[in-house]
């Protein structure tokens, strides 16, 4: 069976992809250095190496190639720039050297801070994004933008096999809701579930569109796996826009919540909009998203209900 090399691979979403491709029969080494996942979530069958991506090196050969090490959530990467940096440098040119030394297929997930804060809705893969390159988020946004040049130098120069997804906020069960790591959706399901003010920032007319786990996993493995996918550059995500103010008002709805909605001071540099063009990722790879928001919502009020015991 083919053999595949994840960074990252114990956080959200490297452990639900992790979990999937164990159950297909693939060998699977997870590289991941635990600063933004809590437990470890890795499954027994796969080689766990706890290290940091940016120091990382090895002459084992692999199929695959899938680079996810990354500090995704904002308040964590704002504290931790050069950590931020790091990974999609140093990290992204040590998982291009491995999949180059094998001649393997190559993934990164990028994502949908490349574009910033869009001037078009919903954003097609061809915006090139509205980004402060010195912002408070340019250790994040800008050095994804910088590994996506990495990664096309790379096919330019060697013709390696790469593939670069843009995830739109995606979600469900193992993603982190706690402190700096807590992204929106398990941080308003958390705070509805405990009956806490659900704290919005700004006046949270701000827009996303949201993705649930199970579609980003199917669209991840068509993009993988299908020869069509070769040198794309794809958005994994959403059409579907929700300001965040009506994403609290539907969480307080689903966990019959006595919460009262409070707003904290805007985030800095916060895009206003964000949802995904998706023409490309359905004529490519034949993939859209099938999971409503209020299904993904209700998994994932279910399975932190459990965990916290609430
Ligand atoms: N979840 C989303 O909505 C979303 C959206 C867009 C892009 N992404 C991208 O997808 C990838 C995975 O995100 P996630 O939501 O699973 O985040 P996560 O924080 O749950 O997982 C990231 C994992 O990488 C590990 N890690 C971080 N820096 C590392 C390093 N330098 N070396 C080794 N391991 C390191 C962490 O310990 C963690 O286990 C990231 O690259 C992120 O930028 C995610």
């Amino acid at each position: 069976m083919a053999n595949v090399i994840i960074s990252g691979g114990n956080g959200f979403l490297g452990s639900h992809l992790s979990e999937k491709l164990i159950k297909e029969g693939f060998d699977l080494t997870i590289v991941d250095n635990l600063s933004t996942s809590k437990y470890i979530q890795v499954p027994n069958k796969a080689k766990f190496i706890k290290k940091s991506i940016e120091k990382f090196t090895t002459n084992e050969k692999f199929d695959f190639v899938i680079h996810l090490a990354a500090r995704p959530s904002p308040e964590d990467y704002i504290k931790n720039p050069l950590a931020t940096i790091d990974s999609n440098d140093l990290g992204t040119r040590n998982m291009l050297e491995i999949a180059r030394k094998s001649d393997a297929t190559f993934m990164y997930t990028s994502t949908s801070e490349v574009y910033g804060d869009p001037k078009i809705i919903p954003i097609p893969e061809t915006y090139f994004g509205y980004v402060n390159p010195n912002g408070i988020r340019s250790c994040y946004d800008e050095s994804k933008r910088f590994s996506e040049a990495l990664i096309k130098a790379y096919e330019r120069q060697y013709g390696l096999d790469v593939r670069i997804q843009r995830p739109f906020n995606v979600y469900g069960s193992r993603i982190r809701e706690d402190g700096f790591y807590g992204r929106v959706i398990p941080r308003f399901i958390d705070q509805a579930l405990r009956n806490q003010d659900i704290t919005v920032h700004g006046n949270g007319r701000q827009t996303r569109s949201f993705l649930y786990i199970d579609d980003w996993i199917d669209a991840t493995r068509k993009f993988l796996f299908n020869k069509k996918g070769e040198g794309k550059v794809l958005n994994i995500g959403n059409y579907k826009e929700i300001n965040i103010l009506n994403l609290a008002k539907l969480i307080i709805k689903l966990t019959n919540s006595n919460s009262r909605i409070i707003h904290l001071k805007p985030r800095e540099e916060d895009p206003r909009r964000r949802a995904a063009d998706i023409t490309n990722v359905k004529k490519v790879l034949n993939w859209e998203p099938t999971v409503t928001l209020e299904e993904g919502l209700e998994v994932t009020i279910n399975w932190l209900k459990n965990k916290n015991k609430l």
